[in-house]
């Protein structure tokens, strides 16, 4: 009986760092680079309304699906699905959604290793000083010539990428443990030290007011879907790398408590973060929607004209790159997982071939900022397509796909005997797994296809 079983990986040691470990994986690029410059493309506050109802209602009933899923299979997500529908006499064939997961997982992990580069090679810049004297016609040069040169890009890709195969090779419990231990609370102190920046602008009521201030003309089926689809993306959802962390988790830890604390941490970074870029990029007459540069065209601005700037510079880009590594484990890890239970691989050789492959497609994506920036799929770059095909279309499937598994095909007993939820908590989870998560997305899609 499932009850019994452990993983073959390990375990993580305990109920908080379990907690770290997944929140490593929501906290990233997602909340601190992504955020800020999709809400400026979406036009603001009503953006972010949506967004944050879809963590609500749609993410954490997700959230708390997935880690569940995750610690009654014990196994790599194809693994878990196929043993879940096994033990629900359901259709064999629920695995795909493991298979769908692994797919998303590299092509979110080609990209995300990319501008984790850009990070990397800004820690560079405001070590030399670059930044200083701060102006945004010289900060937004230094950024432009920057991503004109694809081997640089393709340079600080590699190391990102080795990075992140070093870490995963040697098992996720290890050194990333302590490490997301000290440097989440760092990252949270440096970004309320720019927040503290960004008041002195003269331009934060304006910031906040683009960002909490909704104006629905703003926004379209499109901007909706990205709303909701960053809200899979930024909790790390639909795909596996949270389910595979719950495979990890020790019986008897509450994963409904775990859920919201996870899922509140992620917001509140992605808040200050944009609370710290907007008032920079009015008081700068810089524009909101300029895209996937957004944080390297503002904030080193804010580093220039602070004292000791470049140390804070080299603090934050330092901070962002570890935040973006203990996220990018977690999206190789449910390939490699699969690999060592099915190929008899080594956490090592698996680590090695995925990291190839991933690094094989984020060289496409480093092209796709420079020499071929001209090549265009459905109107969008390379990155553009690998972002909303992930992002907009496979996440928010495989959230869909994971709220009916839980709502529809499991048994209530085995969620309830994994949730160890009871009364009303139960049903309320339930109630919106099984109705209010799929209807969402669902509306979503249609909307966007232009059905009503
Ligand atoms: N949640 C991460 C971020 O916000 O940067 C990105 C991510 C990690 C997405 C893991 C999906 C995933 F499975």
């Amino acid at each position: 009986m499932s009850v019994s079983k452990k993983s073959i990986h390990g375990e993580w040691s305990s109920r908080f760092t379990f907690i770290l470990a997944a929140t490593g994986s929501a906290v990233g690029l997602g909340n601190i680079w992504k955020f800020p410059y999709i809400t400026g493309e979406n036009g603001g506050g009503a953006f972010v309304l949506v967004y944050l109802l879809c963590v609500l209602a749609i993410g954490i009933p997700i959230m708390i699906a997935e880690i569940m899923m995750g610690r009654r299979g014990r196994q790599s997500p194809i693994n878990t699905m196929q043993f879940l529908a096994e033990e629900a006499s359901a259709d064999k064939r629920w695995h795909f959604l493991g298979w769908m997961g692994v797919l998303a997982g590299f092509l979110i992990l080609s990209y995300y290793s990319v501008i984790a580069g850009w990070a990397l090679s800004y820690v560079l810049k405001a070590f030399l000083g670059s930044f200083s004297g701060g102006d945004s016609e010289h900060i937004k040069s230094l950024f432009d010539q920057f991503i004109a040169s694809p081997w640089q890009l393709i340079f600080w890709h590699t190391v990102f990428m080795v990075a992140t195969m070093v870490i995963v090779a040697r098992g996720v419990s290890g050194g990333l443990e302590k490490a997301v231990r000290f440097l989440m609370p760092a990252l949270f102190v440096i970004l309320l030290l720019l927040v503290g920046y960004a008041m002195t602008t003269g331009f934060y009521e304006q910031g906040l007011e683009f960002m909490f201030d909704p104006d629905f003309s703003k926004i379209d089926g499109d901007a909706i879907l990205t709303a909701m689809g960053h809200a899979f993306f930024t909790l790390s959802l639909g795909m596996g790398a949270i389910m595979v962390y719950g495979s990890y988790l020790p019986k008897h830890v509450s994963v409904a408590q775990t859920a919201l604390y996870i899922a509140g941490a992620d917001t509140i970074v992605a808040l200050l973060a944009g609370m710290a870029i907007f008032p920079i990029v009015f008081a700068n007459g810089l524009e909101p929607g300029s895209g996937p540069g957004l944080i390297f065209q503002t904030l080193p601005i804010a580093f220039g004209n602070m004292t000791a700037g470049w140390l804070f510079g080299v603090m934050f880009f330092v901070l962002l790159v570890f935040a973006a590594l203990s996220s990018s484990i977690s999206l190789i890890e449910p390939a490699v997982a699969w690999l060592v239970e099915n190929k008899d691989m080594s956490r090592r050789t698996a680590s090695i071939w995925s990291g190839i492959v991933t690094w094989l497609v984020g060289v496409a994506v480093a092209f796709s900022f420079n020499i071929w920036s001209e090549i265009t799929v459905f109107d969008k770059s390379v990155f553009d397509l690998l972002d909303y095909l992930t992002a907009n279309l496979m996440l928010p499937i495989g959230g869909f796909c994971i709220a009916v598994f839980s709502g529809w095909v499991m048994k209530k007993e085995h969620s309830q005997e994994e949730l160890e939820l009871f009364g009303l908590t139960y049903d309320l989870w339930h109630y919106l797994v099984k109705f209010i998560a799929p209807a969402a997305v669902f509306i979503v899609f249609l909307h966007v296809l232009g059905v009503f």
